[in-house]
């Protein structure tokens, strides 16, 4: 028989699911006599907006496949949201491309980008693991670094940011992203922005790095990612965008064409009217301050420091002791929250509490910690 090569599940290469090992902690706080309060992961509660579902299904009897690249409603209405809520100048309908689910996107942008074995990617030191996922699964290699210093002279091929950040909630101001835009161009670094939770502000502002005063209105080597999970509470329809340099969208449009990455119609259809109605945003970014509001002050009453958090959709809390002391504490209320070393060694002595919660649970939340 002619030999052939051994064959690599690129599974293996990927770390543990982190999530199986809350299995002890969920048993213990389910154990509590009124039930369990989970505040682990980000899933929206609240109901989708009539107006979206309503685009839904206006194209729900259409049979015919649909674009990659996405109808030009939905490539206007993606173009116009980032100017109207965000201030970005210079976009085109052709720098834009939808995504199903940013984590898809994440996920398979090393290799579409042409990243293989030999490339780096760097990610935050706390970080959204699927960034390091989609580094891995083409074989490139992962460095994690908040600031540039960190890199010394070495020349990654793409660089991460999350602003506001998943989980710690930090914001990158103005200053900050335009040192990166600048230090990315002096190198030709590809920078991948996910600006996921950037509709999500509770404290002063955080910019886009597509934003004039970040990049002068160049957005060569940039990519800004969006979803439409957190802001309109699409997670269940599967609903992102990428936005950016018209030629690496040019080029991520190619191999997603020829991957029968599309969006359904009907999602198109009801993303473009998320895209172009404020309202229903509005509405839910005050849902979640008026949570963050009840929960932040019962956290700090009992005893913990919240870091960053001045954006997005968690708390970052810390009492200064391991994580896992802290998801411990919580269980015994019956409270389940995220150990920040799911993160990156650098949350070991944090948790996440997700602001993603009914109010009902919210208020069962505050009450056990009082
Ligand atoms: C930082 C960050 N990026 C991307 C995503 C993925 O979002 P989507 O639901 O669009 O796949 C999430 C979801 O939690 C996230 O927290």
């Amino acid at each position: 028989m002619v030999s052939r090569p051994e064959r690599r599940p690129p599974g293996r290469a990927l770390p543990v699911f982190p999530w199986d090992t809350l299995a002890e902690a969920r048993s213990r706080a389910a154990a509590h006599p009124d039930g369990l309060v989970d505040l682990t992961v980000g899933t929206p509660v609240d109901p989708v907006a009539p107006v979206i579902r309503e685009a839904l299904a206006v194209d729900a009897a259409e049979p015919g496949y649909p674009t990659t690249v996405g109808t030009p409603a939905l490539r206007q209405a993606a173009v116009g949201a980032l100017a109207r809520r965000y201030g970005v100048t210079g976009l085109t309908t052709d720098a834009v491309l939808p995504a199903i689910g940013t984590k898809e996107l994440i996920a398979g942008l090393p290799s579409q980008l042409g990243l293989g074995p030999g490339h780096t990617v760097v990610v935050p030191e706390v970080a959204y693991p699927t960034y390091e996922v989609g580094a891995l699964l083409t074989g490139a290699t992962v460095v994690r670094a908040d600031s540039l210093t960190q890199l010394g002279p070495s020349s990654p091929t793409l660089l991460y940011l999350n602003s506001p950040s998943n989980p710690s909630g930090k914001v990158l101001g103005v200053d900050h992203l335009r040192k990166v835009v600048g230090w990315a161009r002096d190198r030709g670094v590809i920078v991948a922005s996910d600006e996921c939770y950037l509709g999500l502000v509770w404290e002063g502002e955080a910019p886009s790095i597509l934003d004039p005063r970040v990049c002068d209105g160049d957005h060569t080597g940039l990519l800004a990612l969006h979803s439409l999970s957190k802001t309109s509470n699409l997670a269940s329809y599967r609903a992102g965008f990428v936005a950016g340099d018209p030629a690496l969208v040019a080029e991520l449009l190619a191999v997603r064409k020829h991957s029968g990455l599309m969006m359904p119609l009907p999602v198109q259809s009801a993303m473009a009217v998320a895209l172009t109605d404020d309202t229903h945003e509005d509405e839910q970014r005050e849902r979640y301050r008026a949570r963050r509001a009840r929960l932040r002050p019962a956290v700090e009453a009992a005893g913990f420091r919240i870091d960053h958090s001045e954006a997005g959709l968690y708390l970052w809390a810390t009492r200064d002791e391991r994580c896992r002391d802290t998801v411990d504490w919580f269980a015994e209320r019956g409270v389940l929250v995220a150990p920040g070393e799911f993160y990156g060694p650098a949350g070991a002595r944090h948790v996440r509490i997700a602001l993603t919660a009914t109010d009902a649970t919210v208020d069962e939340a505050v009450r056990r910690l009082a």
